[in-house]
C-alpha cells in the first residue's frame, strides 16, 4: 500500500488509456501532493503537442525530453506522475524510477483501452492503417516491461477515478 506521508513519487505507469492522467490527478488530491504529467510539461515546455513533436522533431526526440522532464521531476518534492505510456520502456527511465520514486503500473485490459482511444487522434503511435492492431501490437510487447512495476493496479469495469485512486493506496 501507499504510505499517506509520502516521502517518494508516485509514478503512474502503463498503457495509453489506462487513465494515467484522469487517476494520477484524483491520487494526488487524496494524497494532498502536487500532481504532474510528462507529457503536459513537455508540451508546455515546447508549446506544441506531442502529435506536433512527434511530426516535426520525430519521436526520438520526444523520448529524449520525456527523460529529461520525468529526471527532473523526480528530483523535485514528492509529488504523483503521470507519465506517457513509452515512458518506461526505457531502461534509463525505469531506473532512475525504480531508484527514486514508487512505479504503479494502471493495468486495464486491451479492450477497455481501445474503447478509450478509439476516438481520439492525439496519439501519433496509433496513426496507422489498423489502429486497434498497432494498439494490440504495442500492449502485447509492452505488458511485460510494465510488469516489473513496484504496485500492479488492475482498473475494473465500473470503477469510478477516485475509486481507481483509492484502490491504488489500498493495494
Ligand atoms: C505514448 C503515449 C502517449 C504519449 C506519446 C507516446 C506511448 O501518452 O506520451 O503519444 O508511447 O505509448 P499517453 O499514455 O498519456 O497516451
Amino acid at each position: 500500500g501507499l504510505n499517506p506521508k509520502l516521502k517518494k513519487t508516485v509514478v503512474l505507469v502503463g498503457m495509453m488509456g489506462a487513465g494515467k492522467s484522469a487517476v494520477g490527478r484524483a491520487l494526488a488530491s487524496a494524497l494532498d501532493v502536487p500532481f504532474r504529467d510528462s507529457d503536459t510539461e513537455i508540451e508546455t515546455a515546447a508549446n506544441m503537442t506531442i502529435a506536433e513533436i512527434f511530426a516535426r522533431d520525430g519521436e526520438a526526440f520526444f523520448r529524449r525530453k520525456e527523460t529529461q522532464v520525468i529526471e527532473r521531476l523526480l528530483d523535485s518534492r514528492p509529488a504523483v506522475l503521470s507519465t506517457g505510456g513509452g515512458a518506461y520502456m526505457a531502461e534509463e527511465n525505469r531506473r532512475m524510477i525504480t531508484e527514486k520514486g514508487v512505479a504503479v503500473w494502471l493495468d486495464a485490459d486491451l479492450r477497455v483501452l481501445w474503447s478509450r482511444v478509439r476516438h481520439r487522434d492525439s496519439r501519433p503511435l496509433l496513426q496507422t492503417s489498423d489502429p486497434l492492431a498497432t494498439l494490440t501490437e504495442i500492449y502485447e510487447r509492452r505488458v511485460p516491461i510494465y510488469a516489473q512495476a513496484d504496485l500492479a493496479v488492475k482498473s475494473e469495469q465500473g470503477l469510478s477515478v477516485e475509486g481507481m485512486a483509492r484502490k491504488v493506496i489500498e493495494t
